[in-house]
């Protein structure tokens, strides 16, 4: 076919690249290809056709058969690129090996303090007590003053604790929670319950307008004091804390009640032992331990030879304690007893490092 006519040519190009988008597949296209630019092509017969024009014609018929050649080069060039990542798309689907292990959901594990806590309150709610909560930033009102510490107090020493600002820490311990117990207890119309935390302890029995209910409470919670991290010390820890008042208490109420709890808790054959101590916030104070059950008593490694392990401090509130909760010292009194929950969970569980309890390593979790 040597008579074309730049019309012609053009349609060429139309057609090359409507075809080349309506390839459905990388195939077609090549067909496509061949059948313009192809050796046998109709671009190809219409560039070659050229030479054979008349001369007048020639330079328009060139320039309409490169324009053709071009656009037909782009066509394709573009359907391939969309059709080859059609082609990616579908083919990632296909890799799938079903015959792989599946990846299955990690399920949580119970954190050993967490196991730990939940038996020590089962034992207490079982006596009747309720399970409370105080916040863990804490005024420094209720951390240090409401529990009788004296303004100079060493352990409120910066070294020791992280404050927030002039009047919010962490709290070093849960017995801040012994103040927010009792003064929850007073009666919804008593303005002790409205009251700043940061009005002066004695000031709070001025403002109280009833009798407030006994307390009987149990406090699980996180605490914190500012210490190097080692393997047998942390900066977090957990306590647990236990407030009992009403009339008539007595240390024998105290005795009484730590007993049954740690025969509950460490075994029936469970011996208690306390010694004269001091705490701000009771009077008479007394560290109590219990018999060491890794030598039942002989003396080894984990007792320091002592046949006794300390388990935490104790004692009756002390008068300006339950004046700071609104309580009159003159009619009721009350004990209370703190202890880590930390060393707890080393000993049951056998962990050497107590940093382990607050990596969150699955591997380490993944055991409980
Ligand atoms: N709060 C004390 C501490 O962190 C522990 C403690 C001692 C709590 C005696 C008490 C108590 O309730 O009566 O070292």
């Amino acid at each position: 076919m040597s008579d074309w006519t730049v019309e012609d040519i053009e349609k060429l190009g139309e057609q090359v690249e409507a075809e080349a988008a309506a390839a459905p597949d990388l195939q077609a296209l090549e067909q496509v290809r061949i059948a313009y630019l192809g050796r046998e092509g109709r671009i190809t017969a219409a560039l070659k056709a050229i030479g054979k024009m008349p001369a007048d014609q020639r330079p328009a018929a060139g320039k309409a058969a490169n324009l053709a050649r071009q656009r037909a080069q782009q066509a394709i060039a573009s359907r391939r690129k969309e059709l080859e990542a059609a082609q990616t798309r579908a083919g990632a689907d296909d890799q799938l090996d079903v015959t792989l292990p599946g990846v299955g959901p990690e399920l949580g594990h119970r954190h050993p303090i967490m196991i730990v806590l939940e038996e020590l309150c089962d034992i207490f709610i079982g006596m009747g007590y309720e399970v409370v909560s105080g916040p863990e930033a804490e005024w420094q009102a209720l951390n240090w003053t409401a529990l009788n510490y004296p303004p100079d107090h060493p352990a409120m020493d910066e070294q020791a604790s992280f404050y927030v600002n002039d009047e919010v820490m962490l709290r070093t311990h849960t017995s801040p929670v012994q103040i927010r117990a009792m003064r929850a207890r007073h009666q919804p119309d008593c303005p002790v319950r409205q009251l700043d935390w940061r009005v002066p302890p004695m000031e709070v029995l001025g403002h109280c307008r009833c009798t407030p209910s006994p307390v009987r409470v149990v406090v699980p919670g996180r605490t914190y004091r500012r210490e190097s991290v080692t393997l047998t010390h942390h900066d977090i820890f957990y306590q647990f804390e236990c407030l009992l008042i009403g009339e008539g208490i007595s240390f024998a109420d105290l005795h009484g009640t730590m007993a049954t709890f740690v025969r509950e808790y460490f075994g029936p054959n469970t011996r208690i032992r306390f010694r004269p101590d001091f705490f701000p916030f009771t009077e008479p104070s007394a560290d109590f331990s219990i018999n060491c059950e890794m030598c039942g008593g002989e003396g080894c490694r984990f007792c320091k030879d002592s046949g006794w392990v300390e388990i935490g401090g104790s004692g009756l509130v002390h008068p300006n304690v339950l004046t700071a909760g609104g309580y009159d010292p003159d009619k009721v009194s009350g004990f209370a007893f703190g202890f880590g929950v930390d060393r707890l969970a080393q000993r049951r569980f056998h962990i050497e490092d107590i940093r382990t309890l607050y990596e969150n390593d699955m591997r380490f979790l993944r055991q409980f």
